[in-house]
């Protein structure tokens, strides 16, 4: 018999048989008839399918965090206790097809309407849920942040300026109802009441965080199980095998405890396998220690994907372009990797065996991720098609210590010039311990050369790559010694 998956869709508890890896697109719309959630890509792109999912978060369970996903690549299963909100709930007034005249708006939708921000409005729903998701889950508003989180919104007709302008003009009308002492230290400030007394969000959010208590949701599937396919965000898989998957047993593995640690433990700073993308921008170790690897969360994907992205996923997935893995690389990450034995540590320049093939055993799951807690100069730098909201063709990340002109360590990593996210070892060894010259590097990019072996495809040609890594590679080295490279040399 198949597991009942239960959960809160807008105002109501929902009961559903149908197979976890449905995703939450077709159940809106085939299942449940709500319209509202668009259907556009199916693959994460357009944001047309927005929708938010709330989860118990700070004090207990007593605020509900919520987030902006796209619903075209949220299994339903992963939606088990949760809260999950259309556009329907966002204004349930949206549902009533009367007098369109007549419809009490949200603000955001108002402003929208007012700027002239919208033309046969497919993109609508997605960018108004969108923007709903950015005014829960900040804690201050700003214009800038406010517009990435519609950046994974497409809109086909309008163009973007009015839409930027009606964000401008609803951030200033609500902003001035917004307490100066309502920052990032405590969530529970009344944050919620006062988007429901600002008609942003209805009356009924404010049940939720109890209603959401009394539902009790152990997680399904047990993820050491082999006969199972471990969902984490689930962005590269429904993009990948949508199909099989609702016909497949799935464990998900978002609420795992272990999977959501973040701690240091004799010098290493823990990171568990299920943190997501958007989540790393607020772990103080490294919003302080690594500034840089937050200050790249932009050059990835959108909000939505960051929001289900987790770090885990990207590594598993082993895409020879990932982003996080890349960083990673540079960082001398270790992965912890778990069974029903045990975990062992696997470095994770050691992880990645060919093309898609990794050291990790059936039923094994990547528990965490260990960072070195080291003193040290970090750069990522990544060349797309497109600036935003693309993948790499070819991606790099450095991490290097320096003392007294002297490199003490180097790390260098690149993607998208090997079947795999490469470790640059040699090039990496033949800086460590060396003091820095123009020389050294010219040595380093030999060897670089010789590490890499790029084939042509879409993202560029064999000689292209070869030449945006060895740019990439001096990038890092210009932002570490802008004083001792001299630009006629080497551009
Ligand atoms: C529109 C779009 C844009 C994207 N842009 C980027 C980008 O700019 N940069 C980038 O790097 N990636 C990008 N991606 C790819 C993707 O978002 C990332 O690779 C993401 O980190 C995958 O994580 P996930 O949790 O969604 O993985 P999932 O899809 O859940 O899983 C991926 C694989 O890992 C396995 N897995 C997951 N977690 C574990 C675990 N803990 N233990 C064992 N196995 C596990 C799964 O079984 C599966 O095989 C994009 C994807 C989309 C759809
Ligand atoms: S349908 Fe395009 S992002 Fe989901
Ligand atoms: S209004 Fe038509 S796609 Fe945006």
């Amino acid at each position: 018999m198949s597991q009942m998956i239960r959960f809160i869709l807008n105002d109501d508890y929902i009961e559903s048989s149908l197979h976890p890896g449905t995703v939450v697109l077709d159940f809106l719309r085939q299942d449940q008839r709500l319209t509202g959630t668009k259907e556009g890509c199916r693959e994460g792109d357009c944001g047309a399918c927005t929708v938010l999912l709330g989860e118990p978060g700070a004090a207990g369970g007593q605020v509900v965090e919520y987030r902006a996903v796209n619903s075209c690549l949220l299994p339903l299963g992963d939606v088990e206790g949760k809260h999950l909100v259309s556009i329907e709930g966002v204004n349930p007034s949206t549902q009533v097809d009367d007098t369109v005249d007549a419809l009490p708006l949200t603000p955001v939708q108002q402003q929208l309407v007012d700027h002239g921000a919208i033309q046969c409005g497919f993109c609508t729903p997605g960018f108004v849920v969108s923007l709903t998701g950015y005014l829960l889950s900040a804690r201050r508003w700003d214009n800038e942040a406010a517009v990435d989180a519609v950046a994974g919104n497409i809109c086909r007709c309008t163009g973007y300026a009015s839409i930027k302008r009606a964000i401008a003009e609803l951030l200033a009308q609500l902003s001035g109802s917004q307490d100066s002492d309502e920052s990032t230290d405590n969530p529970s400030s009344g944050h919620l009441e006062r988007l429901v007394a600002l008609k942003v969000v209805p009356e009924y959010f404010l049940t939720i965080p109890r209603r959401l208590q009394a539902l009790t949701a152990p997680g399904l599937g047990d993820p050491r199980s082999r006969s199972r396919t471990v969902v984490a965000g689930g962005t590269d898989l429904f993009v990948q095998k949508p199909e099989e998957l609702v016909e497949s047993s799935l464990s998900f593995v978002s609420k795992t405890a272990e999977l959501r640690q973040i701690r240091v433990d004799k010098k290493r700073l823990i990171l568990g396998a299920g943190i997501c993308m958007e989540e790393v921008k607020d772990i103080p170790a490294l919003k302080d220690r690594i500034p840089q690897l937050v200050a790249a969360l932009p050059l990835i994907a959108s909000v939505p994907i960051r929001n289900r992205a987790t770090l885990g996923g990207n590594i598993v997935n082993a895409s020879p372009i990932g982003d996080f893995t890349i960083m990673l690389l540079a960082l001398g990450a270790v992965l912890g990797l778990k069974n029903g034995k045990g975990t062992r540590e696997v470095p994770l320049d050691r992880f990645f065996k060919g093309y898609k093939k990794l050291n990790k055993k059936p039923g094994e799951l990547l528990a965490w991720i260990a960072l070195p807690l080291e003193e040290g100069f970090f750069s990522f730098e990544k060349v797309s098609r497109r600036r935003h909201l693309d993948i790499a063709s070819v991606n790099s990340a450095a991490w290097i210590s320096v003392r007294d002109g002297r490199i003490e360590k180097a790390r260098l990593s690149a993607g998208g010039v090997a079947p795999i996210p490469l470790f640059l070892a040699r090039s990496s060894d033949c800086l460590t311990g060396r003091p820095f010259s123009e020389e050294l590097l010219e040595q380093a990019l030999t060897l670089i050369h010789e590490e890499i072996s790029p084939i042509s495809d879409v993202r560029g040609s064999e000689q292209y790559k070869r030449l945006l890594l060895r740019q990439l590679v001096l990038a890092h080295f210009f932002k570490l010694f802008p004083e001792k490279l001299h630009p006629e040399v080497w551009i």
